[in-house]
């Protein structure tokens, strides 16, 4: 009877929620206002970071920028005020210390106030093939692109759960989807960074009235420098995209309360077929959109956030 009743009520939720997902798909949703809050954006001293936090301070919000490199922050701090950005903070963090982390959200809780948009943003690269990727790039990768993640969201999310208010957002990776040859430390990073900010997404659904949102972003590659050289075969299908329009979809999303977005639309269709059909399809596919070959010629950014070997360890 139990079982009955159990399923009825989950079909009927079931059938009420894809119809609201389908009216909101066709009718414009409003973005939300985020002037007053307090958004902290890790990564924030170049390319997307760096963008998302001058659109930010523009809307009205207080921006905290963190990063490991000072001066490029300072500079992200310098055009997120000629913007309009009356409150914002930049510090130096790097996110793959476990001790910093919490060092400076404390620091920013006492200056600033609760962080209320928690934006995990920054990730670094190593783009060789797997056999030559050094193993101290591989613990970096993770440290930076998923396991920090646990940090930040350890040092805001109490106050967030408390005021039963924020917003949580991953900066994630197509690659964080479906794996690339040629990148295995960096999807298997991003892997682990969507699965923990999808597992969050369920565990705060459990709140009552839960008003705690989460943005998940996959996006394909785009013009920062982080994967320079790379290409693309089908520029029609899968673009290498303009960070300025990456950023405003990626705001478009979190003001509309977006819980995904896969940048570019066709990128949804890979990732549908990637479930469906046979590894080899698979394969003649990837092979198709040059998927195994768009890292061959990958350049990066000269030694991003790689630091000396011997500071390795500090990554406990
Ligand atoms: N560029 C792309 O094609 C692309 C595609 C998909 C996803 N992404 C993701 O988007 C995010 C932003 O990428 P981007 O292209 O702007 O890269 P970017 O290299 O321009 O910026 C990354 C920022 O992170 C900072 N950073 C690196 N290590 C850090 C650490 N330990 N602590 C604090 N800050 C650190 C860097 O100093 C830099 O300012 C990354 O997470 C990246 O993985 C990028």
């Amino acid at each position: 009877m139990n079982t009955i009743l159990d399923t009825t009520v989950f079909l009927g939720k079931f059938l009420y929620y894809g119809l609201e997902f389908l009216v909101t798909s066709i009718v414009p949703k409003s973005k939300k206002d985020v002037a007053g809050e307090t958004v902290l954006i890790t990564g924030a001293g170049s390319g997307l970071g760096r963008l998302l936090a001058v659109r930010f301070a523009g809307l009205g919000a207080t921006v905290v920028l963190w990063d490991i490199n000072q001066e490029a922050n300072l500079e992200t701090r310098r055009l997120a005020q000629e913007k309009g950005g009356a409150r914002v903070f930049a510090y130096k963090c790097d996110c793959s210390s476990r001790q910093e982390v919490y060092r400076v959200a404390d620091q920013v809780r006492g200056e600033v106030g609760d962080v209320t948009m928690l934006i995990n943003n920054a990730g670094i690269v190593t783009g060789k093939p797997f056999l030559a990727t050094p193993d101290h790039m591989v613990e970096r990768s993770f440290y930076i692109n998923a396991i920090s993640h646990f940090w930040t969201y350890k040092a805001f999310l109490p106050a967030m759960v408390k005021a039963n208010h924020g917003h949580l957002v991953c900066i994630c990776s197509l690659a964080g989807m479906v794996g690339i040859s040629g990148l295995s430390d960096y999807c298997a990073s991003k892997f682990a960074a969507f699965g923990f900010a999808e597992s969050l997404f369920f565990e705060l659904s459990h709140i009552k009235e839960n008003q705690i949102r989460t943005t998940i972003i996959c996006p394909f590659f785009f013009n920062t420098g982080m994967f320079e050289g790379c290409t693309t075969k089908y520029p029609f299908l899968l673009p290498i995209m303009e960070p300025e329009d990456v950023a405003q979809k990626i705001v478009n999303a979190i003001l509309e309360e977006k819980v995904y977005l896969i940048l570019p639309k066709f990128a949804y269709v890979a990732f549908v077929l990637k479930q469906l059909i046979s590894p080899k399809m698979m394969i003649a596919l990837s092979d198709y959109l040059g998927a195994n070959t768009s890292m061959t010629s990958f350049r990066g950014r000269a030694k991003a956030g790689e630091p000396p070997v011997e500071a390795e360890r500090k990554c406990d």
